[in-house]
């Protein structure tokens, strides 16, 4: 048996080459194909944020008009789909449902019988599709109208309209194109590795979406945004911020929000993200959330000297916007699927079964015991 450090959660290590991300941890940077994300979130869409991770550069004027035309047509839930969505708990996790729903379009869309499905064109499908999906399981258990193709709307403002069913101001979906942006690749985290994981046994594109679902499910990856809203439900007030940290931290609670595995200084999506909550919070009147979590960060940087990550602020974005808490993950998953199948692309183009080995530390030559003679 070889004696080889074991990297716990693969810390540090290099499992691939791509060229779709770049993390500077400590530097704080992050880059999509060469643009850094303060450049992209100050003047580009999600739309040409998704044609960039898809095909490596920014689309022209043609390009991005051709693709935001074909995402419209795309976001139609196929009938067997819908009623399946019909069947499922009122009660249920929307990442429940959207895992079981792309897992289902796979059934409906078999990818044999889709020319392209593995290819950019299931990746169109899949980010056109889910904020429909998002928005017929909320409207249904909420007794809203049903959706209405609304093609003239951009890719934020339908999810927006998707959950809300009330016009969004530019303001609005400005603040949701820029969150999309921000989410939507971050090189190997754990859900994007989970799809490429999928890819490298060269299982299908819809698969590997739904690997990637299931694990930014985890509180630790994806549904930290949804607990930080209820760490501020639980404070309260700013006044109360410091003994309610200070006690889960005495208690060796994680304070959701805080803290990277790459990111060793702040997160410059939080940074943006903090920005947007303050401007939201001013347009209506209301910084409760932005005067919160503005004293949750000044207590944890000095107890713990922790940064806040992606989720610290954009719960309160998305509270502002009209979007209920279950559906923080879910708007992740929306933006997100964006960097899964550009990863799941580049997995293809440069195969390669991922497979690394375990440090055995069980024992060795025991021999069988008889059934019988067994305690
Ligand atoms: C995302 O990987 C990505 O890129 C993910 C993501 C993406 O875009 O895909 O960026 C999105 O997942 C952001 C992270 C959202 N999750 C949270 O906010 C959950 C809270 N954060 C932590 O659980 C934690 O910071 C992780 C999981 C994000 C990173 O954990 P690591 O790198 O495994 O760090 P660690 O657990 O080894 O902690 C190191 C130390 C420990 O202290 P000691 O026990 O050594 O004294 O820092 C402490 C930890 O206890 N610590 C925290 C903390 N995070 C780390 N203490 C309190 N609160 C925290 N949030």
């Amino acid at each position: 048996m070889v004696e080889s450090a074991v990297q716990r959660g693969l810390e540090d290590v290099v499992a691939l080459e791509s060229r779709i991300c770049f993390i500077d941890g400590k530097g704080g940077r992050l880059i999509y194909e060469g643009y850094d994300i303060r450049e992209l979130a100050a003047r580009s869409t999600f739309e040409e944020i998704a044609y960039l991770l898809w095909y490596g550069r920014l689309p022209s004027a043609r390009q991005l008009e051709e693709l935001t035309t074909r995402l419209a047509t795309l976001r139609e839930v196929p009938a067997p789909l819908r009623r399946l969505l019909e069947q499922v708990p009122e009660s249920s996790s929307p990442m429940d449902v959207l895992r079981t729903a792309v897992s289902a379009l796979a059934v409906y869309e078999p990818s044999e019988s889709q020319p392209g499905a593995n290819s950019i064109g299931g990746a169109q499908r899949l980010t056109a599709v889910i904020p429909t999906i998002l928005g017929e399981f909320h409207r249904r258990r909420k007794g809203m109208p049903a959706i209405r193709a609304r093609p003239e709307l951009s890719h934020a403002a339908w999810l927006l309209y998707a959950l809300r069913d009330k016009e969004a101001s530019e303001l609005e979906s400005r603040a949701m194109d820029v969150a999309l942006i921000l989410h939507a690749d971050h090189e190997l985290n754990a859900s994007t590795f989970a799809a490429r994981v999928t890819a490298s046994t060269l299982s299908d594109l819809y698969s590997s979406v739904t690997s990637a679902i299931g694990t930014l499910k985890g509180p630790l990856h994806g549904g930290a945004n949804e607990r930080v809203m209820e760490l501020l439900e639980e404070i309260g007030t700013p006044e109360k911020a410091e003994e309610v940290v200070k006690a889960k931290l005495a208690r060796h609670e994680r304070i959701m929000g805080f803290g990277h595995r790459v990111y060793k200084v702040e997160d410059p999506r939080a940074t943006i993200l903090r920005d947007w909550s303050r401007r939201l919070g001013e347009t209506r009147g209301d910084l409760r959330y932005y005067h919160l979590l503005r004293e949750v960060e000044r207590v944890v940087h000095r107890e713990k000297g922790l940064y806040p990550n992606v989720d610290l602020y954009s719960g309160s974005v998305y509270s502002m916007l009209g979007i209920p808490k279950e559906f923080f993950t879910p708007i992740f998953a929306a933006s997100r699927v964006a960097g899964w199948t550009a990863h799941v692309l580049e997995e293809y183009q440069d195969l390669r079964l991922i497979r690394p080995t375990a440090q055995y530390v069980g024992p060795v030559d025991l021999h069988y015991t008889p059934l019988e003679l067994r305690e």
